[in-house]
């Protein structure tokens, strides 16, 4: 059987429908899933945005990974969820991406919205940090992060960390 193409870049008509959404940790990742996700991390992160770092960076390995596949497979929303003490102290979300034919869908605020119940779930009363692009502030307010120190470039992208208090 045909793969989905694993970057969805050229518009699927109708717009993709309802995600079916699957938490996984890296370790029961389907070669698929994995392929998929880095495939989609390389097109938005490397190519799109143009970063200069190396995307598989071994945090992988100590996060879960949210995907979001759309009704004919194909990978529209995805993020990781880092274990606390991976990268910070506290947990993490990070690599957060819907691809580019869904962006202003929505899918963008689901995908968040997901991945914060599956952490809260999966790591009961932990807080957040992220490193978010900081024109997205407002995007992770919404989600109940707040700024802590000033921006700071990373990758050529101005970028602020901001922490979610324990629920
Ligand atoms: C960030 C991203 C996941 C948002 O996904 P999306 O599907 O466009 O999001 P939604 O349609 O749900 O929009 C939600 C909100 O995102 C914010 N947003 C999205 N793109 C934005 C941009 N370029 N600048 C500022 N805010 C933006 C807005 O607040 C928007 O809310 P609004 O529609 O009420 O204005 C998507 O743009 C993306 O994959 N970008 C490339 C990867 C990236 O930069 N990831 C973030 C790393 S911190």
């Amino acid at each position: 059987m045909p793969q989905a193409d694993p970057v969805p870049l050229a518009l699927p008509v109708p717009l993709p429908g309802p995600v079916d959404w699957a938490w996984l940790r890296y370790a029961s990742l389907a070669l698929d899933d994995l392929y998929d996700l880095l495939a989609l991390r390389s097109a938005v992160f490397s190519v799109e945005q143009n970063c200069a770092y190396l995307d598989p960076d071994g945090v992988d390995r100590q996060c879960w990974h949210l995907l979001g596949r759309g009704a004919q497979g194909q990978l529209m929303a995805y993020l990781r969820g880092v274990d606390p003490g991976a990268k910070y102290a506290e947990a993490s979300i990070g690599r957060v991406i819907t691809a580019p034919v869904a962006r202003g869908t929505g899918l963008g605020r689901q995908l968040v919205a997901e991945g914060l119940r599956r952490m809260d779930t999966t790591w009961p009363g932990v807080a957040l940090r992220i490193s978010a692009q900081a024109h997205l502030d407002r995007f992770y307010a919404g989600f109940g992060f707040a700024a802590v120190g000033g921006q700071y470039m990373e990758d050529n992208i101005p970028h602020i960390e901001m922490l979610r208090p324990a629920p």
